[in-house]
Formats: structure tokens, sequence, C-alpha cells
């Protein structure tokens, strides 16, 4: 996928091609990973691919609700803006996406810039 229309909204896949409680990655020219999330009610998310905490692949993550769980320490983090569960502060920017016709978009800018990496404990 190249940027040529980052500030549009881009096709991604088939809402099918997502499983349910589960992730893919999307690779895109010039960003960083990005984890996409389908929830069990078909919600999708998405979010970078990098958690808050010490950068964990949020895709691997287990979605329970409208949260992942980080694979490495177990941050929860909630898929609807990134941000990390308290007590634990951080936030991994989001996409705006968006499901039609069981075909998911995306619109590749990130909404919300990340906050410092959370100080270890
Ligand atoms: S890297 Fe995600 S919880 Fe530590």
């Amino acid at each position: 996928m190249n940027m040529a229309n980052a500030t549009q909204w881009v096709r991604v896949c088939a809402l099918d091609e997502l499983p349910p409680l589960g992730a893919r990655v999307l690779e895109v020219e010039g960003l960083a990973p990005i984890a996409l999330f389908r929830t069990a009610g078909d919600a999708v998310f998405a979010l970078r691919d990098r958690c808050p905490h010490k950068g964990g692949p949020l895709s691997q993550g287990i979605v329970s609700g409208e949260t992942v769980t980080c694979p490495l320490h177990n941050w929860n983090i909630r898929l609807g803006d990134g941000q990390a569960c308290a007590p634990d502060v951080g936030c991994a920017p989001r996409y705006p996406v968006k499901v039609e016709d069981a075909v998911v978009w995306i619109v590749l800018t990130a909404v919300d810039q990340p906050q410092a990496l959370a100080e270890p404990a």
C-alpha cells in the first residue's frame, strides 16, 4: 500500500479477513505497522502496533470487549482511543476506521500523538 491518499479513506480488506476477537497487521510504506482489531461485535479499530509501555506488539495481544491486553506485560489498552487502562498511563496512536458493506476502510493519519513511553515501574 502506498501513501498517495494519506488523508483519504483507504480500503484495507473485507471484514471477513479480520478474525473475530483477533487482529492483523497493516504494513504501509513510510508508517510504523498498524494493528487492526475486530471485536466480538464486529467493531473494528486501528492502533499503532506498539504498546505505550515498552513497545510490545499489540496485534499479538488478546482482544476482550473493546480492549487489547499487551502480550509482554499485560497492560490493557482501550481500542477506541488507544489509552492505557488505569493505573497504567500511556497512549497508542489510533487511526480512524469504518466498516461499510463489510469492507474495512482506514485513514492513514493518526488521530492522537503518542505520549512519552511510561517509565518502568
Ligand atoms: S510492552 Fe506492553 S505491557 Fe509492557
